[in-house]
């Protein structure tokens, strides 16, 4: 990924080591011209010397920080300015860009820049640009989704890089899932890149962990990468990294790429179908060679890592339809491994129940122990479409719910229990979402007043809503005010 912008910042730079501002182009113009030209309303301008005393500011960045031109004139950027990044500028000799750290209206950008003479540091340029309120809005978009992209990378790299599951953690043992296991288990001894395939909840991701810890890389890292939530823009840097200064925003060491992260480890695909098709084209050629470049860089890096794919897609329909890479889906697929959907292996749900219902309470306080005959008869039935990740949220959700120490019918969602009638499913009406919210509505409400003694200042409080509110749904619900 490039992007043009950044092009100019170092640009700037140079012009101003040029000396742009005391030198020839200047005499061609008017004192009015230059006069105009430096107080223009659309940047605000301030300068300061060598050791961080102001020497300029125009009229506009007077107007914009509130602060008086003869006050600051002579004196420290520090006094005049305390949140001003030109002290760093000064002493890094770098480009700073980007937003205000003060200043409330998003529609400026900022930029700090190091002036020189003859390579000498002879100061620094502050500047607030003001662009078209629509253009920078759309900026400002695209910099916020940018930082919650970050946000939940940040999250990711610091869980990613181990593996916390083994083959012990895989419960079953019909013949579908113990054969994904054998087969998982030998693949383990080998470097063969694995696909893993099957349906969304069903285990992939358990495989890919086991695969890893009892392969011979399971001291090295395990790097999991989720092609669906890394925005298409950001995919090549995230994989391969880059290089200092590749594009705007950028840091200024460079990254590595996760390619880079799971040297001597496994690196994990998650989801490869949702890979755009550049982006395979790029992923083919690293696995090729072996060697990946970073965007930005010049020179390839060999990288040594074991390569474990999974999806729930139709890879090979896509194939046939063109949407994912037949020299790809070769290289990625040396040896597949099936995972059965939950209701393919409906012989371990038993197994699994009571596997989630020790492992979902922390050990000494267990309260539930087993399922009724009934309750686990209901959950044998069910077609599960979002399998075992479905199965383990039913058994939270009964676990809660649960009042003695044994799941019951009553401690199942509706979608299993109407199941379980069978044919009454089509009879049995769904309620509307508005009932659903008023009688839940009116439970809390009862609840809150039953535990503050009806002191409704408290219950509202307890609620979360105003005591106004409170008092119209109480007179809405027919409970007594
Ligand atoms: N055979 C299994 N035994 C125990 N837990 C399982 C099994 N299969 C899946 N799980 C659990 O179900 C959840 C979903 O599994 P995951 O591997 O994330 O599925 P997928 O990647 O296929 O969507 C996880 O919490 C996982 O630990
Ligand atoms: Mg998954």
């Amino acid at each position: 990924m490039t992007q043009p912008d950044d092009s100019a910042a170092p640009t700037s730079g140079a012009s101003a080591a040029n000396g742009p501002l005391g030198q020839s182009p200047l005499k061609h113009i008017s004192g009015d011209l230059l006069e105009s030209l430096i107080d223009n309303p659309f940047e605000s301008l301030i300068l300061v010397d060598a050791d961080g005393i102001v020497r300029f500011m125009n009229n506009s960045y007077e107007k914009v920080y509130a602060r008086s031109l003869e006050n600051a004139i002579g004196r420290h950027i520090r006094e005049v300015a305390p949140e001003s990044l030109l002290p760093e500028v000064l002493e890094t000799g770098k480009v700073i860009v980007g937003r205000s750290r003060i200043l409330e209206d998003k529609s400026q950008i900022v930029v700090r820049i190091p002036l020189r003479k003859d390579g000498k540091l002879t100061g620094a340029l502050g500047k607030v640009i003001y662009a078209p309120p629509e253009a920078l809005q759309e900026l400002a978009r695209k910099i916020t989704a940018l930082e919650q992209h970050l946000e939940i990378f940040k999250a990711e790299f610091t869980h990613a890089y181990s593996s916390r599951y083994t083959f012990d953690h895989i419960i079953g043992e019909t013949a579908p899932l113990r054969q994904a296991k054998e087969l998982a288990r030998q693949s383990a001894r080998t470097n063969a890149a694995v696909l893993i395939l099957g349906e969304s909840g069903s285990g992939k991701e358990l495989f890919a962990h086991a695969i890893h810890s009892s392969s011979r890389r399971q001291d090295h890292p395990f790097v999991s990468v989720n092609c669906t939530t890394i925005p298409n823009e950001l995919i090549e840097s995230e994989l391969f990294g880059y290089e200092a200064g590749a594009f705007t925003g950028s840091l200024q060491k460079g990254k590595k790429g996760k390619f880079e992260l799971a040297n001597k480890g496994t690196i994990h695909l998650d989801e490869i179908g949702d890979m755009p098709y550049l982006t395979q084209s790029k992923l083919l050629r690293v696995l090729q060679e072996g060697e990946i470049e970073k965007v930005g860089g010049t020179t390839p890096q060999r990288v040594d890592f074991r390569l474990i794919c999974t999806t729930n897609r139709p890879l090979e329909q896509m194939v046939k339809k063109g949407t994912f890479r037949l020299d790809l889906y070769y290289r990625i697929n040396v040896i597949a491994i099936p995972v059965p959907a939950l209701r393919d292996i409906r012989e371990d749900i038993p197994l699994m129940v009571h596997h989630f219902i020790r492992k979902l309470q922390g050990g000494e306080a267990r309260r539930v122990a087993s399922v009724s005959e009934q309750a686990l008869s209901l959950l044998k039935q069910y077609a599960w479409p979002g399998n075992v990740r479905e199965l383990k949220n039913v058994i939270e959700r009964a676990i809660v719910l649960c009042r003695g120490d044994c799941i019951d019918v009553g401690d199942l969602p509706t979608a299993l229990l109407q199941q379980g009638a069978g044919q009454d499913l089509a009879a049995d009406p769904v309620p509307l979402l508005k009932e659903v919210v008023h009688s839940a509505e009116q439970q809390a409400i009862v609840k809150a007043l039953q535990k503050t003694g009806n002191n409704k200042s408290a219950a509202a409080k307890m609620l979360g809503i105003h005591r106004t509110a409170l008092y119209q749904k109480m007179v809405r619900y027919g409970i007594p005010t």
